[in-house]
């Protein structure tokens, strides 16, 4: 049966290199049968968390933004991808405020026991540059009780022309095998 999977990005690059990976994961995806519904947390109305409890974790958020929207779209699916580019060896503002804001709705989250995907696109291209990023991703994946389906972790992806190839392929081939 097809899955609905809700994808958030990060970039503001619309053409950028994570965005571009997501789309060949995206019609991977689609190729095999599931629908996507994406969220672009670069262009969305998206204000940080305040910490202020209002939502006690299971309510409605104080800010009256898009958050709540996209809250209800990953609520009603069976799969997350996150899609970030690499800033300062982390995922991006961007998304890290939406993944803020599923404080709101943490424990209906924990309790889907939904499937979830990575994609990351960094500049450099050595052992460390993904490293911090991925163990963030892996604790926040435990916590919220995620099923892992697939990291893919490109590095020397600085640009479209820079990005090597395989990363295409892999990303199609990381969608169409779900
Ligand atoms: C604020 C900022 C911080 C960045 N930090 C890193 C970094 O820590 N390591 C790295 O390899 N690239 C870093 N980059 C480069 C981006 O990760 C890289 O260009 C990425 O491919 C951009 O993805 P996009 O085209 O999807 O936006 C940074 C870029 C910006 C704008």
């Amino acid at each position: 049966m097809g899955m609905r999977i809700c994808v958030l990005t990060g970039s503001p690059h619309l053409k950028g290199t994570s965005n571009t990976l997501a789309e060949e994961w995206l019609r991977g995806a689609q190729a095999a049968g599931h629908t996507v519904e994406r969220c672009d947390c670069a262009r969305l109305n998206l204000h940080p968390c305040l910490g202020c409890g209002h939502c006690g974790m299971d309510g409605s958020c104080v800010h009256r933004d898009d958050g709540d929207g996209v809250l209800e779209t990953l609520l009603q699916a069976d799969m997350v991808l996150f899609v970030t580019p690499i800033y300062y060896f982390g995922m991006n503002a961007q998304l890290k405020t939406m993944i803020d804001r599923f404080y709101a709705r943490n424990a209906a989250l924990a309790e889907k026991h939904m499937k979830a995907a990575v994609i990351a696109t960094a500049w450099d291209d050595n052992e460390t540059v993904m490293k911090a990023f991925a163990a963030h991703m892996e604790a926040l994946f435990d916590y919220l009780q995620f099923e892992r389906c697939g990291m893919l972790l490109a590095r020397g992806a600085g640009t479209v022309e820079m990005m090597p190839q395989r990363y295409r392929q892999k990303a199609y081939d990381m969608g169409r095998r779900l």
